[in-house]
């Protein structure tokens, strides 16, 4: 059974007048799978307002890592971005999600797209000795409109390559590729775009997209999940369903509020 979780805040971290992460406790029983989600928030008037995030931290990990959007009248957004090392969360103990390598036939290339705070499930997969297990190539890529909005880029490039157990699996296979569309940067466009014209698999030294051997786990904004899945389908992929092994998977639960 499901129940409310009270944890306590650890630590507080802007990036942006936009963007925020921060750290929890966690409950010995709270268990979850790297890409899950769940709900998590506030009791606000006496009632808890709770709104789906994925979990930025391993599932090995002590402490749980979320990476949120400022929404100046958002009703959750509004009120967590003040929150404070200290201040209590309610997370709800039961984490779901189709983020997950079971959901994908084997392949050879793993494109994980993520645009704004829809990199979050991301952080936590490439921390998954799994994914390094079942792929040779893992393509990390980010799609923001500006270059302050690439959160964790030091987590990426510095700190995982430098990890004590995943450190050479992570420099081997692991290729960054973060985007901006509303400023100059060493990449720039939509990720439907730079997938769309072979850019992005170019740019990384890889084939132009294929069924045959690369799959695709999406997390971001609706149009954007609109928008590749039309690209994916017009290129023979298909989309994992009801838990039954395909080319993709898409995290749909979340809303910006
Ligand atoms: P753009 O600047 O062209 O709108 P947001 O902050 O609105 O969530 O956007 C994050 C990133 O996702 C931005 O770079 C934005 O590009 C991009 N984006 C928005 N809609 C789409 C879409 N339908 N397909 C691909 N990228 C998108």
């Amino acid at each position: 059974m499901a129940t409310l979780l009270r944890e306590q805040v650890t630590e507080v971290h802007h990036w942006t007048d936009r963007l925020f992460s921060f750290k929890t406790t966690r409950d010995q029983g709270f268990r979850f799978k790297n890409g899950y989600f769940t709900m998590i928030g506030l009791e606000h008037e006496g009632k808890p307002l709770l709104r789906a995030y994925s979990m930025a931290s391993a599932n090995y990990e002590d402490q749980l890592e979320f990476f949120s959007i400022k929404v100046p009248d958002g009703p959750l957004t509004s009120k967590l971005q003040n929150i404070q090392v200290g201040d209590e969360l309610l997370i709800n103990s039961k984490a779901t999600g189709t983020l997950v390598l079971d959901n994908l036939l084997p392949g050879r290339n793993l494109y994980l797209i993520a645009t704004g705070t829809g990199l979050a499930p991301f952080l936590s997969i490439i921390k998954d000795p799994e994914i390094y297990e079942a792929f040779d190539r893992v393509i990390l890529t980010h799609g923001c409109r500006y270059v302050e909005e690439l959160a964790y880029q030091e987590a990426i490039t510095e700190h995982l390559p430098n990890h004590e157990y995943l450190g050479e699996d992570v420099r081997s296979k692991l290729v960054y590729y973060p985007t901006v569309t509303r400023e100059e940067f060493r990449n720039t466009g939509r990720l439907t775009d730079l997938l769309g014209s072979d850019k992005l698999p170019t740019d990384i030294g890889l084939e132009p997209i294929n069924p045959e051997h690369d799959r695709f786990m999406i997390c971001g904004s609706p149009s954007m999940l609109k928008d590749i899945c039309a690209l994916l389908d017009g290129r023979g992929f298909r989309e994992s369903r009801h838990g039954k092994q395909a080319h993709y998977v898409i995290e749909r639960a979340f809303v910006e509020t």
